[in-house]
């Protein structure tokens, strides 16, 4: 039983007892601040949730294979607490079809086909929609951390048939599956995170390619997350654009909960290096804070003016 000695609790996971180390600077900062924090993992059920007037999530990464359980924590924390962000803003962040509300609100997207486990789509049905060439990735709707996340090349027969595999794999678990071309200049441009604090730009950083090669069953078996290569990021102006955007969006699909604490923006460039969104996180995204001056001391006066 974890006794309560703060009153904001920064959720994590099992695996992460003390926190991400990236997060850690910000229980400082906040400790700095009159906000003493409690690390709690999410699915202890020994914790007393009711202790805690707010809670912040943070690297809670081992829901995926649980997504369900996870929404229904949020829910129930927000019984007795209030939770940052909010739990419907997570419930509609959790799985990435997210994506097509954004599509539909006019904002630039990786093209997406996406496959329906309720569809019964046998390897013929799949493999009529892969590209005719180029490499291509697919994944679950809801991941995190590059988890069941694989690239193929079109061109080679014993790649679609990973690729097929994988896909079925997914689907016949009930995960919604998503096929994308591999957007190649992420290879030279890397991929841009751009950190939005109470719908205020904060800071941006530039993330590596992550993609390799075809998901490998096992390969990834206890692992958390993939490792990431961070480095500080000017982000362009179309860059910035896209990501103010998406806080105008999120202002009109959220209403009641405008300027969310917390949004970060990830961008790959297309093929006319334009940039398009690979994801938005709104649940248990990594801030980077190591890589930009200041980040975690503004993203501590938000929390310390909301608690
Ligand atoms: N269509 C794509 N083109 C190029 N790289 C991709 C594509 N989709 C995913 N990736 C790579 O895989 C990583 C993980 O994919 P992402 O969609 O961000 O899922 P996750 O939620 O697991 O982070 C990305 O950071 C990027 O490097
Ligand atoms: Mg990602």
């Amino acid at each position: 039983m974890t006794e309560p000695t703060a009153r904001l609790a920064l959720a994590t996971c099992a695996e992460l007892p003390d926190l991400d180390p990236d997060d850690v600077p910000l229980r400082d900062a906040l400790r700095e601040r009159g906000v003493p924090t409690d690390v709690v993992v999410w699915d202890d059920p020994t914790v007393d949730w009711s202790a805690y007037p707010h809670v912040l999530i943070r690297s809670t990464w081992d829901y995926t294979d649980r997504p369900a359980q996870f929404a229904d924590w949020t829910r129930r924390v927000e019984q007795y607490s209030t939770l940052l962000n909010p739990a419907d803003v997570v419930a509609w962040n959790i799985d990435k079809t997210y994506l097509r509300d954004l599509e539909q609100r006019g904002l630039p997207i990786v093209p997406t086909i996406w496959l329906d486990p309720e569809r019964n789509l046998n390897a013929r049905a799949i493999h009529t929609r892969f590209p005719a060439f180029g490499d291509f990735v697919i994944k679950p709707t809801v991941s995190a951390g590059s988890r069941d996340t694989g690239r193929y090349d079109a061109g080679e027969t014993p790649s679609r048939s990973l690729a097929i595999t994988h896909a079925k794999n997914l689907l016949a678990v009930g995960r919604r599956v998503m096929l994308q071309r591999y957007l190649t200049n992420v290879d030279a441009e890397g991929e841009t995170a751009l950190v939005y604090v109470d719908g205020e730009f904060s800071h941006a950083v530039r993330k590596e390619p992550l993609l390799e090669g075809p998901y490998r069953a096992g390969e990834q078996e206890g692992v958390l997350f993939r490792e990431e290569v961070m480095s500080p990021r000017d982000p362009s102006p179309e860059e910035r654009a896209v990501g103010d955007a998406v806080v105008a969006a999120l202002a009109e699909v959220f209403p009641d909960r405008a300027p969310l604490l917390y949004t970060r923006v990830d961008l790959i460039p297309d093929d006319e290096h334009k940039p398009v969104i690979l994801e938005v996180e709104l649940a248990e995204p990594s801030f980077f804070f190591a890589h930009s001056s200041g980040s975690v001391e503004r993203f501590a006066d938000a929390v310390a003016a909301r608690v």
